[in-house]
């Protein structure tokens, strides 16, 4: 059954009005922390620079921009920003295993505050994030009540299922990422009064959503979420690896959208460009718990307050120039949307990534991702003739309309139109 009363196709629009022309928020998204280093766009085209040169210099950073390769395959490619590399130089140390160092306890209780919750943990990626949480919910033998979509079902190597014994419960996700409200109230089964069915453990919802393109789960959505999993007595996690894109585009504050979660999970180094990490957040206990099992995987770190500054320089600057990574991928879609005999559903284009494609794609054509990757255009091939570009720090507007360009005249030249 879909979304109840329509309430979603009415905030789809009320969101998309919003969404559809991000402009940067006239506010810190964080009150108390000021957004200093806000990245010029030197910094931006040294990030090119460095990613050719492995250094920064004023002669080879023109250089590099010439030459440099636009890398539209993902967020995560983001190399970590001047005042990165400064922080993580000078960051202030200890073990943190033993709970001592300085910059990690800074980082995680800067994330938790953010979230919205009482505590957060350091990990070393999304995939760990999303495992420490699911395992921590999960006895073995329970179930986790996925997206049939979802990253956490598709892309992180079944891990809970492996290391945990968690059963994988897929259910139908829409096109905007959220889940049948009717298929998701039927997963969750009376194990306590029937043998036959696996105890629900969790829910697990993602936003922005990946596969769908970046779409946004609006709060209603998420509370009405968050009301079944009270009347079922189930928790709710949160794989938030792009959170942050989805509070920029919907002007909110990311304790909006995670105050309905009892977990969330969030990445520094995807839209935020740091080089490493994640952070769990929740209430006290729970991180305690998530604290052990992130030990049993092998994710306690020792000095990781060298990955942490990072961490602390992205959550502190590098939130509102999201939405220069939405506009700059809106224009590319626009411009996309033109190209004849493409399908792009400008709709689903509400953050960062692009989902397009040929109309009727051809399997015994070129592969217009390997073309492009010739001309100096990275973009994503996700088969069945579908591809995904995703903006970024690094990538500026000059950038998309080089890469509008070089796309048309291959576009052109595999499909012989236009
Ligand atoms: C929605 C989502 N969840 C989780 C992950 C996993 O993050 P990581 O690559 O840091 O393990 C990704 C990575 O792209 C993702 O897009």
């Amino acid at each position: 059954m879909p979304f109840p009363s329509g309430v979603v196709p009415q905030l789809r629009l009320a969101c998309s009005m919003r969404i559809i022309r991000p402009r940067l928020p006239q506010r810190s998204a964080f009150p108390g922390h000021h957004y200093r280093d806000l990245p010029e766009r030197d910094d931006q085209a040294s990030v090119n620079a460095v990613r050719l040169h492995g250094y920064e210099d004023g002669e080879k950073h023109r250089e590099g921009q010439q030459m440099s390769v636009i890398d539209l395959r993902s967020d995560t490619v983001t190399l970590p920003s001047p005042a990165m590399r400064e922080a993580m130089y000078r960051a202030e140390l200890g073990d943190d295993v033993m709970g001592e160092d300085p910059t990690v306890n800074r980082l995680e209780a800067l994330a938790a505050e953010v979230a919205g919750k009482e505590a957060g943990l350091l990990v070393v990626s999304g995939t760990m994030g999303n495992l420490v949480s699911v395992l921590t919910h999960c006895r073995r033998g329970d179930e986790a009540i996925v997206g049939d979509r979802s990253h956490l079902f598709n892309c992180e190597a079944g891990g809970a299922s492996a290391l945990g014994g968690v059963v994988f419960h897929p259910v139908p996700t829409y096109s905007f990422g959220e889940l049948d409200l009717g298929a998701l109230s039927g997963a969750i089964r009376p194990a306590a009064t029937n043998l036959h069915y696996a105890p629900p453990g969790v829910i697990c919802l993602e936003n922005t959503h990946n596969r769908c393109g970046g779409t946004i789960l609006p709060p209603a959505y998420l509370r009405a979420v968050r009301d079944l999993a009270d009347r079922v007595g189930i928790p709710l996690h949160l794989d938030g690896s792009r959170i942050f894109n989805a509070a920029v585009a919907l002007r909110c504050e990311v304790r909006e959208l995670t105050c309905y979660a009892d977990s969330v999970q969030f990445c520094l180094s995807k839209g935020l460009a740091a080089p490493v990490g994640s952070l769990v957040c929740g209430q006290a206990d729970f991180i305690a718990r998530a604290r052990r099992v992130r030990k049993m995987i092998g994710g306690g770190m020792r000095q990781a307050g060298v990955i942490a500054a990072a961490g602390i320089v992205a959550l502190t600057t590098m939130v509102e120039r999201l939405a220069e990574d939405h506009h700059n991928a809106r224009v590319l879609a626009e411009g996309l949307a033109e190209f004849p005999g493409m399908q792009l559903d400008l709709e689903t284009v509400q953050t960062n990534i692009v989902l397009f494609g040929p109309a009727r794609p051809d399997p015994a054509k070129p592969s217009f991702a390997q073309l492009l990757a010739e001309e100096g255009v990275k973009i994503g091939d996700l088969g069945g003739g579908r591809f995904r570009a995703v903006t970024h720090y690094g990538i500026s507007p000059a950038d998309i309309q080089r890469a509008l360009g070089i796309m048309r005249r291959v576009w052109r030249q595999i499909f012989s139109i236009g």
